[in-house]
């Protein structure tokens, strides 16, 4: 059989089956240590739990509309509205199957053949076969920089992009926009004419005590061609529910909903009334003390990283992820070193390749102290042993 070209040409996302290959090697016996986690190892709150147990005992099982219970659509819409300072309705807001559902759903609806999107390097491992799906083209930024500064849009446009996928705090870096940058950032943005979707869903982990300046802060005129991408996996640990959202102007989201109408239809009935309920306030005390938790972790990893003779890396302000340098010197690429760590150091981290950046690794501080300070060791013994070659 002749298997479609462009799906046979898609990356498989190296996150996800490193973190499989490291749990096969634990179900065998093996002390993996994992810091590759792209999700809070927190359980979910337990309203979220009632919420859903309340929603099936009531029989709220069947079919929802496409774009989401009225509820769930007018709490994100009032959610986003007091975050961005701006009135945003509920026809404004799709109800996805995760953010990345959202993300997927919009680029259909925004993308023509060919168009080139500007995408973060490094980037999160779906942004760029997203776009392809999508019959895009991902373009990269020149900056060097780990978020997309006002330059690279400029450059950008300058070479026909027409979008740009931003992502602050960031996955893989956790890097943060200061507000100059954001508002600059928009201003380039804003001379250009290109869409936005701004994947948000890292919102509410930001380690400086003030939530992340935004595109659309100092530019609320950008909200015309902006979307805003979050969800409740990363805040409220609750990857396995599957709810993100996109908030967009209506021409946008009208053509999203019809995406999902005919891929998936509604997201998860229950999971909705459990999103619910977390958005509206009933997880607070669960959601203040994993933020918490986060940041003390972070405070950790980076002060025993920063021990370790040739490692580098931007300390990351959110999110939570440290996207750490090691010497060009020790001769070998990101993935056959990730491989080696697992095989031999029994320690799972994801290569920078995945993320288009070569000799990093990205190590998750979702690990409780133990693992962190026992995987840190680990890599260190690695490359003190490899170094002396
Ligand atoms: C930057 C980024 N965007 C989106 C997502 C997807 O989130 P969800 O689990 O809600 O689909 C992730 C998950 O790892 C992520 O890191």
């Amino acid at each position: 059989m002749n298997f479609s070209k462009s799906i046979s040409g898609l990356q498989p996302s190296a996150t996800l089956q490193l973190t499989a290959r490291a749990g096969e090697l634990v179900r065998q016996g093996r002390p993996v240590v994992s810091l590759s986690a792209g999700q809070p190892d927190f359980p979910s709150p337990g309203a979220a739990h009632e919420a859903a147990a309340r929603a099936m005992k009531e029989g709220r099982t069947r079919y929802t509309p496409t774009a989401g219970i009225p509820e769930l659509r007018q709490a994100v819409a009032t959610k986003t509205s007091q975050r961005r300072r701006a009135e945003y309705q509920p026809a404004e807001v799709v109800v996805s199957c995760g953010a990345k559902h959202s993300l997927s759903n919009l680029l259909m609806a925004a993308v023509n053949p060919g168009d080139k999107v500007l995408i973060p390097l490094p980037y999160w491992v779906s942004y760029p076969e997203m776009v392809k799906l999508a019959g895009g083209t991902p373009v990269f930024p020149s900056s060097g920089q780990p978020l997309i500064t006002a330059e690279d849009v400029l450059g950008a446009s300058s070479r026909g992009a027409c979008g740009v996928i931003l992502n602050s705090p960031g996955n893989p870096t956790g890097c943060v926009y200061g507000e100059k940058e954001a508002s600059d950032l928009a201003d380039a943005i804003a001379s250009t004419g290109m869409w936005v979707i701004s994947d948000d869903i890292y919102e509410d982990l930001v380690y400086t005590g003030s939530p992340s300046p935004h595109v659309l802060d100092s530019r609320p005129d950008l909200r015309s061609r902006t979307a805003i991408v979050s969800g409740v996996s990363k805040t409220f640990a609750m990857t396995g529910w599957r709810i993100g959202w996109a908030v967009a102007p209506v021409e946008w989201t009208k053509l999203a909903t019809r995406v999902q109408e005919h891929t998936t239809s509604n997201p998860c009935s229950i999971s909705q009334w459990a999103s619910l309920a977390v958005i509206s306030g009933a997880a607070e005390a669960e959601r203040k003390a994993m933020l918490a938790s986060f940041h003390a972790r972070r405070d950790l990893i980076c002060s025993l990283l920063s021990e370790v003779p040739g490692l580098d890396f931007p300390k990351p302000d959110g999110a939570f992820y440290v996207f750490a340098g090691y010497p060009k010197s020790l001769g070998i690429g990101s993935s056959e070193l990730c491989a080696q760590l697992l095989d031999e150091a029994d320690l799972a981290v994801i290569p920078g390749s995945a993320f288009g950046r070569e000799h990093r690794i990205r190590l998750s501080f979702a690990a409780s102290e133990a693992d962190i300070r026992t995987g840190v060791q680990r890599l260190a013994a690695f490359i003190a042993k490899r170094s002396n070659r």
